[in-house]
């Protein structure tokens, strides 16, 4: 079983997933950028296919390319896996799993997501300004719920909240358990 794993990542987390996945399935790993630059030919030796991105605002990162080039790749395995700030077990976590794609592409694409965390120091200028206006609109917000200040107090300085744990059944999808 050939595998390939492809990522985009801003901060790391999603890089280490997915290198973490590489070594686990004994696959390739291949940054988008150079992912983007490889004709349709050089995805036909795999047998599975995964690609890794992170959330922004609701949204994977690039999915649209993967989507595009999934819809091609059929008869593969295929899997997605989404890294974003949220916990796991956050409910709008399985919110946004349900909605990512779309029944169509549910018959050929699995989705999974894995808990990452900020990391300001390595974010880019755009983004670290984004979530501190994000982060004081929350602060600010006179009605605020106890969840959204406790979402605001802790998305205002950087963690990680990783886990090797994440890949297992992004693992077993790909081996095709
Ligand atoms: C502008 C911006 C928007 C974000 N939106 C979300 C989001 O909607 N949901 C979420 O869980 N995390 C969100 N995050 C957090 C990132 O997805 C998280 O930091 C992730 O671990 C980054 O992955 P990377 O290290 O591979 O770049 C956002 C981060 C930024 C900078």
């Amino acid at each position: 079983m050939k595998t390939l794993i492809i990522y985009t990542s801003q901060t790391g987390f999603t890089k280490r997933y997915a290198e973490w996945l590489a070594d686990r399935t004994g696959g390739d790993l291949l940054d988008l950028k150079a992912a983007q630059k490889k004709s349709a030919d050089y995805f036909k030796g795999y047998d599975a296919i995964c690609y890794g991105g992170w959330l922004m605002a609701g949204n994977v990162v690039k999915a649209k390319w993967f989507f595009e080039k999934a819809s091609d790749w059929k008869n593969k395995r295929l899997a997605m896996f989404c890294v974003g700030g949220s916990p796991n077990d956050n409910p709008d976590v399985d919110t946004f799993l349900q909605n990512v794609l779309s029944e169509e592409q549910k018959s050929y694409i699995k989705v999974f997501y894995c808990q990452g965390g900020f990391n300001y120091e390595k974010m880019k200028a755009p983004s670290r300004l984004a979530m501190k206006m994000f982060v004081s609109t929350l602060k600010n917000k006179k009605d605020a719920t106890e969840k959204e200040r406790g979402m605001a107090e802790k998305m205002s300085s950087s963690y990680d909240i990783s886990d090797i744990k994440y890949i297992e059944p992004i693992v077993a999808h790909l081996k095709g358990a």
